[in-house]
């Protein structure tokens, strides 16, 4: 064995209780932790060492080339994309999901297939969704959006008699596929799928909304005359957290032949709050849905959820036979069923939080959060400073810069949040909704509270004052 593999091994106890130091060292400081990098353009590449560092010195030189770029992300005010952090439970499962390193891709080699159906049931009973949902762990929102609508391409080949992972996508006409607001992984999954993403055919919304016009979806069905097509409907658009009336759309499935899909990223978890779960009613009648868990779960990335009616269509697409893998069994091993063949067991974490926290635990984590982001609205709202684009429907804040007669350009709210995010405190992203650019604040983590709100806006107002000179200098 090499000398450095052989002493790490002798003192794997001592490597492990350093690296845990360092690990509760990130995360007792992690609320002065800056949310964004100085720069990211300061390290000098590295060469292959010869003859190796050995564990703690690598240890060592990673803490000191690297850990100064490490930010916040996980923290109570990065409030950029949408960004879950990680539950202590969470991390526990994670942990051991890395020691014990299982390939969880077979459903009997080890307890590993076990616990991944377990997490995926808790996973149901959290989001209220029927028995008859299977599901899967895949690596994120995309993924799992990438499954429901290879799903969807099979069924939609299925009724036109040919199986399509057989045949091909050039044995059938171009899949119709429709949707208002989809997010842009929904046209990246096309592009993979090889459907191509200029397929995608929308839907008008309701009048200054982001949800769909359920009267264009309905004439756009009937003049399919019975063609099958795939809707793609959403659960939590990014810049207003719109969802689609799934109720509506359910009732149209029971007229028209389509694939439903519905992608819930985040919004999905409106279901579990009694508060907010009227939003995402009728999502039991999708075909497949998307839920992210390294979103909202707060579990660390990467993890997704992606649930099927479809179980047969899925192991059509997904199947990988061969025979040192086994016999294909009426429970076929997830190899069969997603993208990847060698899994991580990333069902641990998941599971690990859920029995943690409970029905109780997401409740109150996702109503505080919608809580915040109506305060911070209220705070938007009573400014000169800023506006808001938006109602506020759930977790996360679309607003604007007031620059007085100045039309705030996408260039503007850049260099603008060049300063906020500077400042390290915290963190926002830029969007466009409906021609006007702004700001989204996406409030997801487990540890945010009003204290974090009050900093932020602080924040905020601070780069505001400092900026608006600018602004006034280029008018
Ligand atoms: C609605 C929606 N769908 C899909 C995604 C893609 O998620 P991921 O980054 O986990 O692939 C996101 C990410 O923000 C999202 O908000």
């Amino acid at each position: 064995m090499d000398k450095n593999l052989k002493n790490d091994l002798e003192n794997i106890d001592i490597l492990l209780e350093k690296v845990k130091n360092n690990a509760f060292d990130f995360l007792k400081n992690i609320n002065d932790i800056v949310a964004f990098p100085e720069s990211t353009n300061v390290y000098t590449p590295s060469e292959l060492n010869k003859n190796g560092l050995g564990g703690e010195n690598t240890l060592e030189e990673f803490m000191q080339r690297f850990y100064k770029g490490i930010v916040s992300s996980a923290g109570s005010k990065y409030f950029g994309f949408v960004t879950g952090g990680t539950t202590p439970a969470a991390l526990m499962g994670d942990w051991l999901a890395s020691t014990f390193d299982q390939n969880a891709t077979g459903r009997d080699d080890s307890s590993a297939a076990r616990i991944e159906e377990e997490a995926i049931s808790l996973l149901k009973q959290l989001f209220g969704l029927p028995e008859i949902f299977s599901g899967t762990f895949v690596t994120g929102a995309t993924m799992a959006n990438f499954v429901g609508l290879a799903i969807g391409r099979q069924w939609v080949a299925d009724e036109l008699g040919i199986d399509i992972s057989l045949e091909g996508i050039y044995s059938i006409p171009p899949i119709k596929i429709v949707s208002a607001t989809p997010h842009s992984s929904i046209l990246k999954a096309l592009s993979m799928l090889g459907m191509g993403r200029k397929n995608m055919h929308s839907i008008p919304t309701i009048d200054g909304r982001e949800a769909v016009d359920i009267e264009a979806l309905e004439n756009y069905l009937k003049q399919l005359n019975g063609e099958p097509c795939i809707v793609v409907a959403n659960a939590g658009t990014v810049n207003t957290v719109d969802f689609d009336d799934l109720k509506q759309i359910g009732e149209l499935k029971k007229k028209y032949k389509f694939f439903f899909h519905v992608d819930g990223a985040f919004g999905g978890f409106a279901s579990c709050s009694t508060k907010y779960k009227k939003l995402v009613e009728g999502m039991e009648e999708a075909d497949s849905i998307t839920i992210d868990a390294h979103k909202w779960l707060n579990v660390p990335y990467d993890s997704a959820m992606q649930f099927t009616k479809h179980p047969k269509l899925q192991l059509q697409v997904f199947q990988n036979n061969a025979v040192y893998l086994g016999e294909l069994s009426d429970k076929p091993d997830f190899v069969h069923l997603v993208p990847e063949n060698s899994r991580r067991l990333r069902a641990l974490p998941a599971w690990f939080t859920l029995k943690a926290y409970g029905q109780d635990g997401y409740e109150e984590i996702i109503e505080r959060n919608c809580d915040l982001a109506q305060l911070l609205s209220e705070k938007i709202e009573k400014s000169k400073n800023f506006r808001l684009l938006s109602t506020t429907r759930l977790n996360v804040v679309c607003f604007t810069v007031n620059f007085g007669e100045h039309k705030v350009t996408l260039e503007n709210i850049q260099q603008f949040l060049n300063l906020v995010n500077k400042d390290g405190r915290a963190f926002f992203t830029q969007t466009i909704y409906k021609g006007t650019p702004g700001i989204r604040a996406a409030i997801s983590n487990w540890r945010t509270e009003e204290k974090d709100i009050e900093i932020a806006w602080e924040v905020l107002n601070k780069a505001y004052n400092i900026y608006v000179k600018t602004i006034i200098a280029i008018d």
